[in-house]
């Protein structure tokens, strides 16, 4: 797979757990990289592996990893912590002190629940999103199994309302205020509300976010020929072009030197509308950039 202009700008891998996802996206990102695209490596899957893979120590930060590729495994926990700072600011600056303790309490749930992590990635994912291109041609994504997947790229738009309802009930707050200093006569210059220039860039950013999954991204799914793999990814191709995602090539990986040719041949058919690419299973582990490069054809 070389960097052509055509080539989305974002790929996803995505698939049943253990199909190879990660070792697939690791590949992908190599011969992106060996074709000259700058390429980020990312992984939404809180139990990150792409270092395995790569054999090699990833952090939060990107860190370069051969001539042209970038890889990170975003710290979830972390981005958790902003987030939970980020709102409490926000309370802080809007909602009357006496309530505080309890909103920090609340808080301190949220962040402790399973949905706020995957929110914080997906809020990591939107911003390298937002550096391709610019500091990087290409973003290659490896992906939690396949309904986290689902989820991740549903949230922008699931977030918009949420963010947008914010917005208006903060106007509507600015809006009695300004009525209330006219009333009294304060007839100060009217600034403009911090909070609410937050909350209207967070939704024009999620707006963006969700325009461009659907515009410059394609998912690739990964299946090995098992029955029960098979199903579940035609699933996941049922739905994700039902909710407008782009899918590409899928990729048939593991196929053993004596394949069950019926579940083969039956996906080859299910997915001759967005090409398959066929891996074999390989004897060795495939992990180093060298065996990845020689997976191929991903
Ligand atoms: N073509 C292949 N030949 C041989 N082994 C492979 C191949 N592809 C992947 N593997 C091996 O299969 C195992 C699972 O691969 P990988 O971790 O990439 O899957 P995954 O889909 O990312 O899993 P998870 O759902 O846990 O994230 C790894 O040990 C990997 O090295
Ligand atoms: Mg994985």
């Amino acid at each position: 797979m070389s960097a052509r202009s055509d080539d989305p700008a974002i790929t996803f891998f995505g698939g049943k757990g253990g199909v190879g996802k990660t070792t697939v996206a690791a590949a992908a990102a190599l011969r992106l990289a060996d074709s000259g695209a700058r390429t980020l490596l990312i992984s939404t899957d809180p139990a990150h592996s792409l270092g395995d893979a790569l054999e090699t120590r990833l952090g939060d930060r990107p860190r370069r990893v051969a001539d042209c590729l970038w890889a990170a495994e975003p710290d979830a926990d972390a981005a958790v912590r902003r987030r939970v700072e980020e709102v409490t600011d926000d309370a802080y600056a809007a909602l009357p002190r006496d309530i505080m303790p309890a909103v920090r309490r609340h808080l301190e749930h949220a962040a402790a629940s399973p949905g706020m992590a995957e929110s914080a990635l997906a809020d990591l994912l939107i911003g390298a999103m937002e550096q391709v291109p610019g500091e990087w041609d290409r973003l290659v994504v490896d992906s939690a199994p396949t309904g986290h997947l689902l989820r991740m790229l549903a949230l922008p738009e699931l977030l918009t309302p949420w963010v947008r309802g914010l917005a208006r009930q903060r106007e509507q707050a600015v809006d009695a205020d300004r009525f209330a200093s006219d009333i009294v006569g304060a007839g100060r210059e009217q600034a403009e509300d911090p909070l609410l220039e937050r909350l209207h860039a967070r939704r024009r950013r999620l707006e963006r976010a969700a325009a461009r999954l659907r515009g410059d991204a394609c998912v690739r799914l990964v299946l090995i020929p098992r029955r029960m793999v098979l199903a579940e990814t035609e699933r996941a191709a049922d739905q994700l072009a039902e909710a407008g995602f782009r899918l590409g090539p899928v990729i048939i990986n593991q196929i053993p030197e004596h394949p069950d040719e019926e579940i083969l041949g039956a996906a080859r058919r299910r997915f001759a509308a967005c090409g398959a690419v066929e891996i074999p299973l390989a004897d060795k582990e495939p992990t180093g950039a060298a065996r990845l490069r020689a997976l191929d054809r991903a």
